[in-house]
C-alpha cells in the first residue's frame, strides 16, 4: 500500500514513522525534514498548493493519503484529492471547519446541546464587544475566529493586563480581519488544568488515544511566551496524575458528541480529531478542536501504538474503526528550541544532532522546523526537534529524554521541568486545590 504524508514537521515526521514499516511512504514537504527524508520518497514543494499534492498523489498511484497540518485542510485539500480518487486520512474542508472557524464549533454546542462548553460571544462591532465586557464581571479570552498558526489567542491574566486590554485587542483582531474573519470570539477564562484527548475518527465513530498535557510557555516554572507547545507527557491506563477515568471519558463523550453534530451540519468527519480541554471543579469543558494531530502530543502517542498505524488508517478510510490499542507505557516529549525562541534571531544556524546515541539511549528525534541542507541541518526561526522517551513511569521517561537532549548541539534550548515529578506534583495539588 502506498501512503501518503503530507506536512514537514515534527507531527508529521511521527505520522510517517509510525508508518514506514509497513508501507511505501511519499511525503510533500515545504521543508526537507531530515528524518522524512531519509524514510521515503519525497517532494518538496508548497502543502497548501492543493491541486499540486492532488498531482503528486495521482502520478505516484497513492492508496491514502495523511494530512498533517491543519492550513492544507482549510484550503480543502481533502475534497481536492477526493475529487482525484485518493482516500484521505483528515477532513474535509467543511468538516474541519470544526476548526478553522471557531464560531461554528461553539454554535454546534449550542444547537446540538453538546456538554462542556462554555460561556461564550462572537462579535463584528468594537462597540459591542466593550458594552459586553462592561456588564461581564469576569476574566475573558480573546480568539480570532479563524486560523492564526497558534498566536491569535490572549488571555486575560496571562498576555492581557485585565477586560480593557481584551477591548483593545478584539478591536485589532475586528479592524484587521485577524484569522480571515472581521470577527472575534470572546470566551469565559476557565480556571483548572488542560489536557488532550486524540482520537481516530472514521465519520461516524471514534477511537480515542492515552491523554496528554501540553507545555505551551516558553520557560521554565509556565513562564513567558506562550508558543506551539515545549514538551508534554502521557501516563500508563491512557489518563494523567490529575484526570480520572470520569474526566477522561466525560471528554471523550463530549468528542463523540461532536462528531455526530459534525456530520449532521457538515459533512461526516474523517481523520484524527484534536480536543483541548481545561478540567475544571465542573468537570472537562472544551477550549477548542484541531482537525489533526496535535504538535508535540502526537509524539506522545504515535509512539505507543500497538495497532499498526495503516491498519487504522485503512479503518477510517473504510469507516469501520474499532478498538485501537496502545503499549501500556508512560511518555515524555521534550521540544528543543532556538535560543531566544519564540524570537529568531538564530535562524539558519547549523546544529548538530547525534541520532545514534539518541536512539542508543531508548528515545527517538522526530524533527520539526528545520531543514537538511547540503552542509548539515539548519534551524528556522521555530521548535527544531521533538526528543521522546517511553517508561514505565512519567519520572522514568522524563529522565531518559532530559539525557537525550544533551546529544543536540547548537545554539538551542529546550525546557528541563516538562514532566519533571516536581511540575507534574504542582498541576496535582493545583486541581485538588480547586476541587476543595
Ligand atoms: N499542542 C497544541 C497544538 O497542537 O495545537
Amino acid at each position: 500500500m502506498k501512503v501518503l504524508v503530507v506536512g514537514t514537521g515534527a507531527r508529521e515526521h511521527a505520522i510517517a514513522d509510525a508508518l514506514k514499516d509497513d508501507v511505501e511512504l511519499y511525503c510533500y514537504m515545504s521543508k526537507i525534514n531530515p528524518g522524512m527524508s531519509k524514510i521515503s520518497e519525497f517532494k518538496q514543494g508548497d502543502e497548501g498548493e492543493v491541486e499540486k499534492v492532488a498531482n503528486y498523489a495521482v502520478e505516484n498511484d497513492i492508496d491514502i493519503a495523511f494530512i498533517g497540518p491543519e492550513a492544507p485542510l482549510e484550503k480543502g485539500i481533502v475534497d481536492e484529492l477526493e475529487k482525484n480518487g485518493i482516500k484521505c486520512v483528515g477532513p474535509t474542508q467543511s468538516a474541519a471547519r470544526i476548526e478553522t472557524d471557531k464560531s461554528f464549533m461553539r454554535k454546534l454546542f449550542e444547537d446540538y446541546n453538546i456538554e462542556g462548553s462554555l460561556v461564550y460571544k462572537v462579535f463584528e462591532k468594537s462597540e459591542d464587544v466593550s458594552k459586553f465586557l462592561d456588564e461581564f464581571d469576569r476574566d475573558v479570552v480573546v480568539k480570532p475566529v479563524g486560523l492564526t498558526g497558534g498566536k491569535g489567542v490572549k488571555i486575560v491574566g496571562d498576555h492581557l493586563k485585565d477586560n480593557e486590554e481584551a477591548k483593545l485587542y478584539s478591536c485589532e483582531v475586528i479592524d484587521n480581519a485577524m484569522g480571515g474573519f472581521a470577527q472575534v470570539i470572546i470566551e469565559e477564562r476557565l480556571i483548572g488544568e488542560e489536557f488532550t484527548i486524540q482520537a481516530f475518527c472514521d465519520g461516524e465513530n471514534l477511537a480515542p488515544m492515552p491523554a496528554a498535557q501540553d507545555h505551551p510557555h516558553a520557560f521554565e516554572g509556565d513562564t513567558g511566551a506562550i508558543t506551539g507547545g515545549m514538551g508534554s507527557y502521557s501516563d500508563v491506563g491512557g489518563l494523567l496524575p490529575f484526570l480520572t477515568q470520569k474526566d477522561y471519558d466525560d471528554a471523550v463523550n463530549i468528542m463523540k458528541n461532536t462528531l455526530k453534530a459534525i456530520a449532521k451540519e457538515a459533512e461526516p468527519y474523517k481523520g484524527i480529531l484534536y480536543g483541548q480541554f481545561m478540567l475544571t471543579a465542573d468537570g472537562p469543558k472544551l477550549i477548542e478542536y484541531n482537525a489533526r494531530f496535535g504538535d508535540p502530543e502526537a509524539m506522545n502517542v504515535l509512539p505507543l501504538l500497538k495497532t499498526p498505524l495503516v491498519d487504522v488508517c485503512k479503518a477510517i478510510v473504510d469507516g469501520n474503526i474499532d478498538k485501537v490499542e496502545f503499549y501500556d507505557k508512560a511518555s515524555v516529549c521534550k521540544y528543543i528550541v532556538p535560543d531566544g525562541y519564540p524570537e529568531t534571531e538564530h535562524a539558519g544556524e547549523i546544529i548538530t544532532v547525534d541520532e545514534e546515541a539518541i536512539e542508543n539511549m531508548g528515545a527517538k528525534v522526530f524533527y520539526a522546523a528545520v531543514s537538511q541542507e547540503d552542509d548539515g541541518i539548519h534551524l528556522s526561526g521555530s521548535r527544531a526537534l521533538g526528543i521522546v522517551a517511553s517508561g514505565d513511569t512519567i519520572e522514568e521517561a522524563e529522565k531518559i529524554a532530559e539525557k537525550a537532549c544533551e546529544h543536540v548541539k547548537g545554539n538551542v534550548y529546550h525546557r528541563t521541568d516538562v514532566g519533571t515529578s516536581e511540575l507534574v506534583n504542582k498541576r496535582v495539588e493545583h486541581m485538588k486545590e480547586l476541587l476543595n
